[in-house]
């Protein structure tokens, strides 16, 4: 955990235990100047030396003497302004998170230091708050509660101490508390993915979004495998079908305290663990396929940041949760089933789960709330990963209103989506001779990501959705310092919590 407290003392006059200092690329480093001058009069060469001037995410350290004994000294790089659009605030993320990671390291508990002026990004004081609050809680993750040695955990517990100006301080706390707030919502989806998969089954999941709602008076609805096959959901049941545990489908709701405001479905896929069904996947595939509830995740994790930020939109969070396992009771590819709404699918492939149980969840969404605009999160399908990589979550979607929402709360937060071409040539690649549509694309229209969302568009009616495939984006990105290299981004709690914030 980070603690922030706010002070007006000189940086070197806290009782921290070190001193970090941010400097821009080649300004002659003259914030360091004051401290150089106080405790290391030949800083400014020792850096020439070490190459160091200020290059984005590059972060050195070394102890000092002062008066009170050794310190360690930070200077962290904040590379230089391009345009005139300001330093990057990614760039700042992930500066900040590697000096998190760096203290860590070091097993440092405190640290003094005074964040760039916000202006320098052309950003609010509140803005830059809230992403050090978010960045330091988000750093010091890590998923270490299966590790005995104690010698291979990390310091958790650092305090830090911003020096800042009396009249910033207001705005600085409740941008740090707002932050703090949606990391630990962050983090707490981080940690329901990271788990193991019989550990995180889609009972346990429903339980911790039903401790969420009583912790954070949102309305819960939960239903169990046997209501669920009542209810006429052949999605869900028929991807549960081959596994002993029962499948859960879960409503969380929040209620806007004013009136007459629009209503938000979001709706995350809650694959415990896939398998791929009898449709088996390769062993290699399948080391990863605990993260297959990240989208389910993200929606509960942002319902719980929602429930304490109060945005003045109703938002309604639905993730259908079970496992996809083969056994003598699973599915069958040839196998056709009918979901919430009526419509039937052939399944070909009992790997193509995911939208199966989305099916069903935004066809209840739709006939149940009429929400004024939904947004689906899926780890979906393998083709996204593939065509954009680890950084960019994949958007699609017709409503260009809602699009345009999600691009800009990206932005904002973070969490970065890249638009993919959602064109009615793909809508044919799903049809099937034996059923309304088939669960997975003729080979010939390739495209798997784009046709995984054609065959979700048949579930949404005329509301205005949008589906965010985060395959590639969910777990193990490499080269982001505030991520883990191995588990779990909690990708979508930002982003959905920024964008309902902002919704007016
Ligand atoms: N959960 C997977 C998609 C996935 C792949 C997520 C890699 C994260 C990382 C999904 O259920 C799946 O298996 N999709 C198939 C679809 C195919 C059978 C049409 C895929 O992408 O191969
Ligand atoms: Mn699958
Ligand atoms: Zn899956």
């Amino acid at each position: 955990m980070i603690t922030i407290t706010l002070t007006d003392k000189p940086i070197h006059q806290t009782s921290a235990k070190s001193i970090a200092l941010f400097v821009e690329q080649d300004t002659q480093l003259k914030e360091i100047k004051g401290i150089a001058k106080e405790f290391f009069p030949a800083l400014e060469s020792y850096l020439k030396e070490q190459k160091f001037s200020g290059q984005e995410g590059k972060v050195i350290s070394m102890p000092l003497q002062g008066e009170e004994g050794i310190f360690t000294l930070f200077i962290i790089g904040l590379g230089k302004i391009v345009d005139k659009k300001g330093l990057s605030i990614e760039s700042f993320r992930r500066s900040f998170g590697s000096f998190i990671k760096l203290m860590q390291q070091k097993d440092i508990a405190s640290c003094a230091l005074h964040i760039p002026a916000a202006t320098r990004f052309k950003t609010t004081t509140h803005y830059l708050a809230k992403q050090v609050a978010i960045i330091a809680q988000m750093a010091v993750y890590r998923f270490d509660e299966y590790i005995t040695d104690v010698d291979r955990k990390v310091r958790k517990d650092i305090a830090l101490e911003l020096t800042i100006k009396a009249v910033d301080k207001k705005e600085i706390q409740e941008g740090l508390d707002e932050g703090f707030i949606i990391a630990h919502s962050v983090n707490k989806a981080r940690h329901w993915i990271d788990l193991p998969p019989s550990a995180l089954t889609p009972t346990e999941l429903a339980n911790k979004a039903k401790a969420i709602a009583t912790e954070h008076q949102l309305l819960i609805t939960i239903f169990d495998e046997a209501t669920i096959k009542k209810m006429g959901m052949g999605g869900l049941a028929a991807v549960s079908a081959g596994s002993e545990q029962d499948c859960r489908f879960v409503v969380l709701e929040y209620k806007a305290a004013q009136k007459n405001v629009p209503t938000i479905a979001l709706v995350g896929k809650g694959i415990t663990f896939d398998s791929g069904g009898l449709s088996i996947k390769p062993a290699q595939h399948m080391e990863t396929m605990k993260e297959d509830m990240s989208g389910a995740a993200a929606v509960i994790g942002a319902m719980e940041a929602i429930a304490q930020l109060k945005p003045k939109v109703n938002v309604i969070g639905i993730t259908p949760l079970s496992e996809n396992l083969p056994s003598d009771k699973a599915t069958k590819p040839g196998d056709i089933v009918t979901f919430y709404n009526g419509k039937t699918a052939e399944v070909k492939n009992t790997d193509a789960e995911g939208r199966l149980i989305l099916a069903d969840a935004l066809s209840y969404a739709v006939k149940h709330y009429k929400p004024d605009a939904m947004i689906d999160i899926a780890t979906l399908t393998g083709a996204c990963a593939y065509a954009l990589g680890p950084f960019f979550t994949g958007m699609m979607g017709k409503d260009n209103e809602l699009l345009t929402r999600i691009k800009k709360a990206a932005d904002i937060s973070g969490d970065r989506v890249w638009e993919l071409p959602f064109d009615d040539d793909y809508k044919k690649s799903i049809v099937s001779s034996v059923a309304d549509i088939c669960n997975i694309g003729k080979p010939a229209y390739q495209a798997g990501a784009i046709t995984a969302g054609f065959f979700l568009s048949n579930f949404v009616g005329d509301t205005p959705w949008v589906h965010l495939d985060i395959a590639g984006t969910a777990f193990n990105v490499p080269d982001i310092s505030y991520y883990e290299r191995e588990g779990a981004t909690g990708v979508g709690v930002r982003l959905f919590v920024e964008l309902l914030l902002n919704w007016q």
